[in-house]
């Protein structure tokens, strides 16, 4: 029921989807000219190697030691089978999850925040800003900087910071220090936009800070390769040669592009990104260049938005919040090779608490919109009578959401049109 690997089996390298696509992705451009953007406008935000990272061709990109030993922490982390889940669906499905919550901050947010440190430290860099939603992005960079002795500024959207208490206390005993976003607008209920603006904001105004990314860039998606990458190789130790179909959660792309892109090439997988209703950048968005941020300090990217001053509701999946998302998912979904899905978060807890009672696990909230199209997909396979494969990330655990069980639990969720 469940496959793991020795620590020496962590990827020594990530792989790197630019390699394998079929076409280039539209370029950024400078939130004032309009041009194409060079190495130099992106250097006050990000450091040199995280820059060649984003525009590198080549298919492997080794890890360094310092980053696989930080790593080795948690990973490989574990593949299971959701046997107790398709015995309560009746399913001739087999469901495996990559089990991404076991990382020391519950989710698969490390994988990248632990390079991005490093990188950052290894150029000199004394302090990071960055935004968080539900405050897991937030907790892995706080984690990650506490190991590499970087100070950590986190803005994080107001609607999180009131409704998530203790994800703020877990990014302070990492030693980072944690503001609600907008900061200028305490009515306002923030969304990843505007907390974003916040952090570029105050990383352009220091020459000891750097800007982090948790999200939508490509060499995050580049550094979360890693789930995917081991999830190929645990699924053959299972018996299985190929999933049908890779299902992840999608805010900006990091978890579903990393357990998704190793699989890109193999033609008959499908690929799906789950998410929610209230906030549909893949299902109802257009594709076009946009800026990352509320308040346009940001490049503009090619990608499915919402437009950039977008305020989704405040529902609890607070990573899934964000008006656009990543270029390289948005291109996969233009061209037809990926899926997307669209939940309101009544059915997305139904499917999570389901999990709960036959799994045993509390997923995240964003997480569980995957696990809403998993049992979906189980079900349109009995209904088939036909076996099927399925694959999905198990992003990160609940724990510190349990306020939105509550919530759903006495009947007290927001109600999306
Ligand atoms: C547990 C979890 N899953 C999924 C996401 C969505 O982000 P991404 O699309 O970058 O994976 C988040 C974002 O905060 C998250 O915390």
């Amino acid at each position: 029921m469940r496959w793991t690997l020795p620590p020496q089996q962590v990827p020594q390298a990530w792989f790197n989807v630019l390699a394998r696509m079929d076409h280039q992705l539209e370029p950024p451009l400078h939130p004032a000219t309009r041009q194409p953007i060079g190495p130099d406008d992106l250097a006050p935000l990000f450091p040199m190697a995280l820059i060649a990272q984003e525009v590198s061709n080549e298919p492997w990109v080794d890890i360094p030691g310092e980053v696989i030993d930080v790593l080795r922490l948690w990973r490989p982390t574990p593949l299971v089978r959701a046997h107790r889940l398709e015995q309560a669906l009746l399913t001739p499905a087999r469901i495996y999850y990559k089990d991404e919550s076991v990382s020391p901050a519950g989710s698969h947010k490390p994988n990248t925040a632990v390079p991005q440190a490093y990188y950052n430290k290894v150029e000199g860099i004394k302090r990071l800003a960055t935004e968080t939603g539900a405050g897991q992005w937030g907790s892995a960079l706080a984690f990650a900087s506490a190991l590499f002795d970087l100070e950590c500024k986190v803005y994080m959207v107001r609607a999180s910071y009131d409704q998530k208490p203790y994800r703020r206390v877990m990014m302070e005993t990492w030693g980072a220090s944690v503001v609600p976003s907008p900061v200028d607008d305490p009515s306002h209920p923030g969304s990843l936009g505007t907390a974003i603006s916040d952090a570029v904001a105050d990383a352009a105004s220091r020459q000891d800070t750097h800007y982090s990314l948790g999200s939508v860039l490509n060499h995050v998606l580049l550094h979360q390769s890693v789930i995917g990458l081991e999830a190929r190789e645990q699924l053959q130790l299972a018996g299985e040669s190929l999933p049908d179909v890779v299902i992840g959660s999608c805010g900006g792309g990091s978890n579903l592009g990393g357990i998704a892109l190793p699989f890109v090439r193999d033609e008959t997988v499908r690929l799906v990104a789950v998410e929610p209703a209230s906030c549909p950048t893949l299902t109802a968005g257009s594709f076009e260049y946009d800026f990352g941020d509320t308040a346009g300090l940001t490049p503009l990217l090619a990608m499915y938005t919402l437009g950039h001053d977008f305020v989704p509701p405040s529902i609890h999946a607070g990573g899934l919040r964000y008006h656009g998302d990543s270029p390289i998912i948005s291109s996969l979904v233009k061209s037809g090779r990926m899926e997307a899905i669209a939940y309101p978060q009544g059915k997305v807890f139904d499917a999570a608490v389901q999990f709960a009672r036959t799994q045993g696990s509390i997923p995240a909230p964003e997480t569980s919109h995957a696990i809403r199209a998993v049992i979906d997909e189980a079900l349109a396979a009995k209904e088939e009578g036909l076996e099927r494969c399925i694959l999905f990330s198990y992003s990160g655990h609940g724990l510190l959401d349990l306020s939105a069980y509550d919530d759903y639990l006495h009947g007290r969720l927001i109600q999306e049109s």
